[in-house]
């Protein structure tokens, strides 16, 4: 009932794990007792907003909210050229991609749950924008020391994974400039949509993706469970 986040059990050094959605109560206590029988700390469930009697099921058993998030679509038929162009990430721009990440995404989940310390958030962040750059992204693009994008493309599905202006830049269409070098390259690369998700309390990214052709495709809720020990 219960998949291992390994990834993320192994960064916060605390079994988390992922639970599919379930319906009933029983389901629900059954769940939380494999939990503890297998020792996790943490649970989150992902559903959809039309999930509302799963939910309610759910806080009843202790879960909380931890993250809406919303799902934007790009079809690439229409796409602006960069005014920009933006440069690919190296090795070398690691300690920049730090400053730009460092404090920066402080509308994403992991500052808004309980379970998670805001260091823990930071170092998060910091890592995963590093990671990024380092192999983990298809395409790591850059603009001066101001911004950076993250994409991956799967067949002919493209994603942004991160993107991120600091703070001193933002407002300047650096965020702009950064998204359309992305679908440049997601459409040079054959794909023919390209998907972003992001808080929906996350007014910056929306307004970025929504003035550069994106529509929402869909709306998520994350809940979480913190495990007490018996
Ligand atoms: C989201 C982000 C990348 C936008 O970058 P940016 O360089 O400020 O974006 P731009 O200057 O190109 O702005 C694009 C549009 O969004 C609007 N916008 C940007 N930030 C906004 C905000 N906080 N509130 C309202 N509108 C905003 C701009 O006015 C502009 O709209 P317009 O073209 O109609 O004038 C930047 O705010 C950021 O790094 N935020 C923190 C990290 C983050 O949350 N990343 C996204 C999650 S993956």
């Amino acid at each position: 009932m219960i998949e291992l986040n390994a990834w993320d059990s192994d960064f916060f050094g605390r079994k988390i794990g992922s639970a599919r959605v379930i319906a009933s109560g029983a389901e629900a206590d059954a769940m939380l007792s494999e939990a503890r029988e297998r020792g996790f700390s943490y649970l989150v469930i992902r559903l959809t907003p039309s999930d509302i009697p799963a939910m309610q099921m759910l806080e009843s058993r202790g879960f909380y909210t931890s993250d809406v998030g919303t799902v934007w679509q790009h079809g690439l038929q229409k796409t602006a050229p960069p005014g920009i162009l933006a440069r690919q990430g190296t090795n070398d721009d690691n300690t920049i991609v730090r400053q730009i990440a460092s404090g920066l995404f402080r509308d994403g989940r992991f500052y808004r749950d309980p379970f998670f310390l805001r260091e823990e958030a930071d170092r998060l962040y910091n890592t995963w924008a590093e990671n990024l750059l380092k192999g983990d992204a298809d395409k790591f693009f850059l603009i001066r020391d101001e911004g950076f994008i993250a994409c991956e493309l799967s067949g002919i599905t493209g994603n942004i994974v991160l993107v991120g202006v600091s703070a001193g830049h933002q407002r300047k269409g650096v965020g702009t400039e950064l998204v359309l070098n992305a679908l440049a390259w997601f459409k040079e690369s054959g794909a023919e949509t390209v998907t972003v998700r992001t808080q929906a309390v996350n007014r910056g990214a929306i307004a970025l993706y929504e003035a550069n052709g994106f529509r929402l495709k869909g709306i998520d809720i994350t809940m979480g469970r913190i495990v007490e020990r018996d």
